[in-house]
């Protein structure tokens, strides 16, 4: 944040393009829910990120409802933070297109993500999908927010909202006009594999059914998808250096000391030398204990959509007056005449 004297904020989003499993729960939705306490925090369904790879429309919809959904089941209140998708505040996209002519091609040609995403045939990517990390600096400082958490796959991302301030402020001569907001990464979680190969991250857009765990699994379900993980048939070992090599192991022990408020250490102490075959149902007890109730609470919010549209509305009312200004600010600094 450097010299910024602006006050402390918290802003995280979620890309409205799946449904949300236990990496976006542990990564993220988690900590919001911890940060709201003594925090004022925005958090939003980030449905203009989503479409930078097509979208159904009508999936669309329902899936910015599930998050919304996800987000107020895990703990979110919304009457203290601020929910609301983000295509419902115009600033975010005003800010965005300052933003791409203070962002450097060279810059963007270094996101990982993109190059994962494009895959080989970027020339048939969308330009959204490019820009995708300028739209998230001003998802980010068009409240000039000064904390983001996120999972450790936004590393990269949250370091270029930080360039992009800097430039700007360097270069409109506006010292600290823009904080250098801080990613929120640590702790448990905040890199959960798929079950199904312990080298790739879980992710919402996963062909395998089998590979996530979803916050709208039923128990069964879910107990299921552990049973069938995929393991070694070594017994776990007592120690942390026995997991090297042992990506999927070293994922589910990771799994359950987040889960359990347990180091990984201590969960080796209880369960080393006992097989998956005692591990995974310990695990899958764990899981359903912990996301069982907020699939439930889930599904009940999805039930009415009316009221989760009255919160998102309401919310992008908040947030529009947190913004408006600071976008206002941003076009004087320009030069635009209003
Ligand atoms: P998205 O929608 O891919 O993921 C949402 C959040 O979940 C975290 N996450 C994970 N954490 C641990 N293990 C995993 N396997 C895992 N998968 C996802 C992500 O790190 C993220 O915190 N670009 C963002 C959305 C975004 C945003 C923003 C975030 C748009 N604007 C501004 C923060 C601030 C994204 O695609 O997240």
């Amino acid at each position: 944040m450097t010299g910024y004297k602006g006050p402390e904020r918290v802003l995280s989003g979620i890309q409205t393009s799946g449904d949300m499993h236990l990496g976006n729960y542990l990564g993220a939705i988690r900590k919001f829910v911890d940060l709201q306490q003594k925090h004022d925090c925005l958090y939003f369904l980030a449905d203009m990120h989503a479409i930078t790879v097509w979208q159904e429309p009508a999936k669309l919809r329902e899936q910015t409802f599930h998050i919304a959904a996800c987000f107020i089941a895990a703990g979110v209140d919304a009457s203290h933070s601020i929910i609301f998708n983000q295509s419902a505040v115009h600033a975010h996209a005003e800010l965005a297109w300052i933003f791409n002519c203070v962002a450097r091609l060279g810059w963007l040609d270094r996101m990982t993500q993109f190059k994962d995403k494009a895959g080989k045939d970027k020339e048939r990517a969308s330009v959204g999908l490019y820009t995708y990390p300028v739209l998230q600096a001003a998802d980010i400082l068009v409240y000039k927010a000064t904390h983001v958490p996120v999972g450790e796959d936004q590393k990269q991302h949250l370091e270029l909202s930080r360039d992009i301030a800097g430039k700007f402020n360097h270069d409109y001569k506006v010292e600290d006009f823009f904080p250098l907001p801080e990613p929120l990464i640590q702790g448990p979680g905040a890199r959960i594999m798929s079950l199904r190969d312990g080298t790739k991250k879980m992710s919402k857009s996963d062909s395998s059914e089998n590979a996530s765990i979803f916050l709208r699994d039923e128990p069964d379900v879910i107990a299921k998808k552990i049973k069938k993980a995929t393991t070694d048939p070594e017994p776990l070992p007592s120690e942390m250096a026995g997991l090297e090599g042992r990506a999927e192991a070293k994922n589910l022990v990771g799994i359950y000391s987040a889960l359990s408020g347990k180091s990984d250490q201590e969960v080796l102490g209880e369960f080393g030398g006992k097989g998956f075959g005692v591990f995974k149902p310990a695990l899958a007890d764990l899981v359903v204990e912990k996301v069982g109730p907020i699939g439930a609470e889930l599904r009940r919010l999805e039930a009415d959509p009316g009221h989760l549209e009255s919160i998102l509305r309401d919310g992008a009312a908040r947030a529009s007056a947190i913004a408006d200004p600071v976008v206002a600010e941003t076009k004087k600094i320009v030069g635009f005449v209003d």
